[in-house]
């Protein structure tokens, strides 16, 4: 029996691999590890896509009770679906390993990741320096980390890649249970707030990384049909709403002329 970890892309439910349909299709259970990412499609909308069940994996049951998804691999075939790739941005390499530690046959099946599909851009992928994560403040809870990586990235005039946080609230085990579960993407970081902890680590490290002019490339909703991507000065992106979820930033290192000139479509 195997258990298939298959990437569901980033644009609709249409967006999986006919490979991982088929995968799919032949399994006994299906679980939707969506607390990393969402799918612009509820829960209801991919079972009846997919014609099977599917089970929202919990951060708590995908880190701490792994082992419930590895044991009914051992004797059925199990489905892992993560928005984006199986292991783009975020990894799933420890299921991966404890998988392949209990002798469970583990198939992979990619797709797209938010970490590929910002060649959208017209930034070249090979151009880009560490990704980091900005995460929302909380009490005594500021890292310095994207200011950090910035600073490293641009040392070697490398593209940044700025995650924004997202915060999923998770179904009880009760809530499990009822019918029309889904989970709430109960808060999500806009470009615009990444830009003001950005302005706030300037101001803590004063290091002249961020200023008002910098320009910036937000980009919301890739791949999907209300795709949007704007190419602006710090102090405009500031004051332009890019609309609903989700969101990512990118801080260019040194651009090539056809970097140039792609960028321009988007430029405000
Ligand atoms: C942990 S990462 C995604 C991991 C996912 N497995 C992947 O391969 O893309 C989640 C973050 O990526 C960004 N992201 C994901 N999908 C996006 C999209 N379609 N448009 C813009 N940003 C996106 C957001 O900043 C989001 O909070």
């Amino acid at each position: 029996m195997t258990l298939y970890m298959i990437g569901l892309g980033l644009g609709s439910a249409k967006d999986i691999t006919l490979r991982g349909l088929e995968a799919i299709k032949k399994s006994d259970y299906v679980y939707l590890e969506n607390y990393t990412s969402t799918l612009p499609a509820s829960r209801e909308t991919l079972e009846k896509f997919y014609g099977k069940e599917i089970l929202l994996a919990t951060r708590d049951l995908v880190e701490k009770n792994a082992d419930e998804i590895i044991e009914a691999a051992k004797k059925k075939n199990v489905c892992f679906l993560v928005v984006g790739d199986v292991f783009g941005a975020t990894t799933h390499t420890d299921l991966y390993l404890c998988a392949k530690k209990k002798k469970v046959e583990v198939e992979l099946i990619h797709n797209a990741s938010i970490i590929n599909a910002v060649s959208a851009t017209g930034l070249e992928l090979y151009k880009f320096g560490k990704t980091t994560s900005i995460v929302f403040e909380e009490e005594g809870w500021f890292p310095n980390t994207p200011y950090e990586v910035l600073e490293s990235n641009q040392k070697h005039n490398l593209h940044t890649l700025f995650l924004l946080d997202i915060k999923i609230s998770e179904p009880s085990k009760e809530d499990l249970l009822k019918e029309n579960n889904k989970p709430q993407l109960s808060r999500y970081m806009s470009i615009r707030q990444a830009i003001e902890i950005l302005f706030k680590l300037e101001k803590k490290h004063k290091k002249k990384l961020i200023k008002k002019d910098t320009m910036m490339v937000g980009v919301a909703r890739l791949t999907q049909p209300e795709q949007k991507i704007v190419y602006a000065k710090a102090k405009t992106l500031l004051e332009t709403s890019l609309g609903g979820p989700l969101h990512c930033l990118i801080i260019p290192g040194k651009l090539h002329f056809v970097e140039e000139e792609f960028l321009e479509q988007f430029q405000k």
